[in-house]
């Protein structure tokens, strides 16, 4: 397994530009079924997790062409409706399948995918919706089995507004008889830029950013052509890079729209962040000021930028508190960055993080993507050598790191194994 070695401390500086966002990218790959033709996405990263939702589709017969961001799926002769345990196992998206299989032909099988690093994660929202448009829902030797003759519209109130469980459901009711509605749905960019694919397609979808969903099926669905939108986390995590290190750094090709909670977190830390058309320009304070940080769904602050914030904040003057709502056990990073030196107390779902001087580079343990970025953010401003292990979790979500970061002026190299 590959790491990373970090030289510390830098100071980042320059121009990073941002990729397309995986978590508005995977379900598009998974919406191509819905079709039945050839779908073409741009934008798209290369990521580990973009070479395993290529993979479930190809098992599903949807061959897939990728190459300089662009990504070819010809979803003419899906022949296979399972998603593996293999590949589920490895990345819980894959669950996006089962929406777009059980619309379109009635029926799919879809490993449940187990708890992950951070804590159990249940898919029965996605279940619940989908049983309360007409499938019948069997669970079978660790496998969902979904099947139905045509989905039916229904009122579906989810009892938290679940991204993927609300994407799910989109996917499954745009093919549905009738009426849709969600409430309580998912307002991420990530969900309004589904609806957005899909409508160019000939979906009916109205109220995409709100907490309310309507959908009027139809009987089927073009093909698209989509761009995919820029990684909001990934954009949030070079943010942060920059004020934990002091440095002066434009984030180009982003949507600062999408990333208000984190610039007015990173405001109140001291950074001077200018927004600009297509970006960002961030330049840390000398001292960076302690914050308190509450997670939530969008528009409040994502869980998804929770750990590089807290890497941020050991080197705040003062303490600060992090509460993670979300995902309440959400918390692996924080043994790690105490073996930089970091004060960290964790009582349940809050952290406590009193600011210390400096760091000290040392052998670290990824353990989930934004983990892993964290982890990376600490070892930028640590004295001397930090190793960190188990990066293929940072190759699922962060796009060429290593050449980015080296491009600002960090000392950082992947050691092969
Ligand atoms: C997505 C993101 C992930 C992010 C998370 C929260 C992708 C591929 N992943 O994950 O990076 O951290 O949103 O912003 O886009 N829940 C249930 N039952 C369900 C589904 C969810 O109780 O059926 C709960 C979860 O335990 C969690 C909350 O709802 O507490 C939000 O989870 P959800 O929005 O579904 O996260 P994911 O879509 O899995």
């Amino acid at each position: 397994m590959d790491s990373f070695l970090i030289k510390g401390p830098c100071r980042l500086q320059g121009t990073v530009e941002i990729s397309g966002a995986k978590n508005a990218m995977l379900p598009l790959m998974a919406a191509s079924i819905l079709t039945g033709g050839e779908c073409v996405l741009e934008n798209v990263p290369e990521l580990r997790d973009t070479l395993t939702m290529k993979h479930l589709l190809e098992v599903l017969g949807v061959p897939v062409e990728l190459g300089g961001g662009r990504m070819v799926m010809d979803a003419s002769r899906v022949d296979h409706h399972e998603a593996p345990y293999d590949l589920v196992r490895t990345m819980r998206a894959s669950i996006y399948v089962l929406g777009p299989l059980v619309a379109k032909f009635g029926r799919a099988r879809v490993s449940l995918p187990g708890g992950c690093a951070w804590g159990p994660r249940p898919i029965n929202l996605h279940l619940l919706g989908l049983k309360a448009l007409g499938a019948e829902i069997k669970i079978d030797h660790g496998y969902i089995d979904a099947a139905a003759d045509r989905l039916r519209g229904n009122e579906i109130i989810l009892s938290l507004p679940s991204v993927g469980a609300t994407i799910n459901l989109i996917m499954a009711a745009v093919l549905a008889e009738g009426k849709t509605v969600i409430e309580n749905a998912a307002r991420e960019p990530e969900v309004s830029a589904l609806a957005a694919a899909l409508k160019k397609s000939g979906a009916i979808i109205e109220g995409e950013g709100t907490s309310r969903l309507e959908i009027e099926g139809v009987s089927s669905i073009r093909p698209f052509r989509h761009r995919v939108i820029p990684d909001r986390v990934e954009a949030g995590t070079y943010a942060a890079a920059a004020v934990l290190t002091g440095g002066e750094v434009e984030i180009s090709g982003c949507r600062p729209d999408h990333m208000t909670a984190v610039i007015n977190k990173l405001t109140s830390c001291g950074a001077e962040i200018d927004m600009r058309d297509n970006g960002l320009l961030v330049r840390g304070p000398e001292v960076i000021s302690p914050v308190d940080i509450e997670t939530g769904f969008y528009p409040s602050f994502p869980t998804d930028m929770q750990a590089q914030m807290m890497a941020v904040l050991c080197r705040a003057r003062g303490s600060s508190s992090v509460m993670e709502h979300v995902y309440t056990e959400r918390f692996t990073h924080v043994p790690e960055l105490r073996r930089f030196g970091a004060q960290i107390i964790l009582d349940g779902s809050v952290a406590v993080v009193t600011g210390v001087d400096s760091l000290q580079g040392a052998p670290v343990m990824a353990t989930d993507i934004r983990a892993s970025s964290a982890l990376i953010l600490a070892g930028l401003v640590s004295e001397g050598e930090t190793k960190v292990l188990r990066i293929y979790h940072i190759d699922r979500g962060y796009e060429r790191i290593e050449e980015k970061l080296r491009a600002l002026g960090a000392d950082i190299q992947r050691i092969k194994s």
